[in-house]
């Protein structure tokens, strides 16, 4: 298969110190990429050209990551699984990040699909995930964009279940001071954000905030499996008694889930976190009609075993109620 072979034979050698620096997540240094004859800098990275959401013409080395604090993603609109939650993921990194976005930091998040993932395409799938300034999705020819993935040592055959299996990670750099290396979206975006905007540090922007370890709690709170569940899961997409007109609830991008176990009959709710995918496909009705409501945007498969279904929906049964409602306080 010549997809295969051209996953495996090339530019294998070119690009094994990176990779080696790169997969065990060790950055490579400003020091050693210098004494290096800076390897990944234009001589190493393709220039091709490649399209933006908005239909503007960009070459990728020149346009997108020359100079900048970058991470680059590799998704396609297409797929309800791994991509939305990964976008969902970066999306709360995004938000993390503030003001460095499009200053200090810029997302790239190239489609690997770009037959179908035309620019319109890609316009609406950002908008739906309120994707802000300093973030371009991106479209292109197939055979550049394959070349960019290999460069960048995320490239995955498609062997199993063709375009899905597209390997799930994230690379994050610095070009001007030669410091890579691989990520995956589902870190927890804490991380994510503190690793683009302080380790791999050119600031603009000034750190915002003055915390200092004196204030860090000394021990951390016990978490159920099924908080650590929603928190890793489920919270870059949902918001959980947030009050309608608050920050959390408009950025959300699915229903705020407070009293869903009340609201839903369990037998649904219990299926629908086990196969969102299926029921949505089997045309149920109250699938296709949030499938609807929430702009079309699927709730991903998440792969979630029965018993972290039960885990995740007692966790939703204890914190989920919905705020009583205020007491009148009588006046004197
Ligand atoms: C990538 C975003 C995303 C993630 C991650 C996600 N959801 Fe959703 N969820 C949605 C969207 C969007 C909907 C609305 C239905 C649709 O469009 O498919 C939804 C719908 C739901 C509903 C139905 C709400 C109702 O009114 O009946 C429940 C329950 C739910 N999600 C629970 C969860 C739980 C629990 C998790 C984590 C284990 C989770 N979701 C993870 C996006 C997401």
């Amino acid at each position: 298969m010549t997809t295969t072979a051209r996953a495996l034979m090339p530019a294998l050698t070119a690009t094994l110190m990176f990779v080696a620096g790169v997969i065990a997540g060790w950055p490579v240094t400003a020091k050693a990429a210098a004494a290096a004859d800076a390897p990944w800098g234009a001589s190493y990275f393709p220039n091709v050209p490649l399209v933006t959401q908005d239909g503007k013409k960009v070459r990728f080395f020149d346009d997108l990551i020359k100079g900048k604090v970058v991470a680059i993603n590799f998704v396609f609109t297409g797929c309800s699984e791994s991509c939305s939650m990964e976008t969902a993921r970066l999306r709360e990194v995004q938000d993390l990040l503030g003001d460095r976005m499009g200053k200090d930091v810029f997302f790239v998040s190239i489609s690997i699909d770009p037959d179908n993932d035309t620019p319109e395409v890609l316009k609406q799938y950002a908008k739906k995930f309120n994707v802000g300034p300093g973030w371009t999705f991106l479209t292109g020819k197939n055979e550049d964009i394959t070349l960019l993935r290999e460069k960048l040592a995320i490239y995955a055959p498609p062997v199993l279940n063709g375009k899905s299996d597209h390997e799930v990670s994230l690379v994050v750099g610095n070009q001007a001071t030669g410091r890579w290396m691989k990520s995956s979206p589902m870190e927890n975006p804490q991380i994510l954000a503190t690793t683009l905007g302080s380790w791999l540090h050119n600031w603009k922007v000034p750190v915002a905030g003055k915390d200092t370890y004196a204030n860090a709690p000394t021990h951390l709170p016990q978490m159920s499996r099924g908080e650590e569940l929603y928190r890793t899961r489920c919270s870059s997409c949902h918001s959980l008694g947030a009050p309608a007109d608050s920050l959390a609830a408009l950025r959300a991008i699915g229903p705020d889930l407070a009293g869903i176990t009340k609201q839903r009959d369990r037998a649904w709710l219990t299926r629908w976190l086990k196969e969102p995918d299926r029921m949505l496909a089997e045309k149920d009705p109250l699938a296709t009609a949030l499938f609807l409501k929430y702009n079309k945007l699927a709730m991903p498969n998440l792969r979630l075993s029965d018993k972290e279904v039960a885990q995740v929906l007692s966790f939703l049964e204890e914190h989920g109620a919905p705020p009583a409602p205020e007491k009148k306080v009588a006046r004197q």
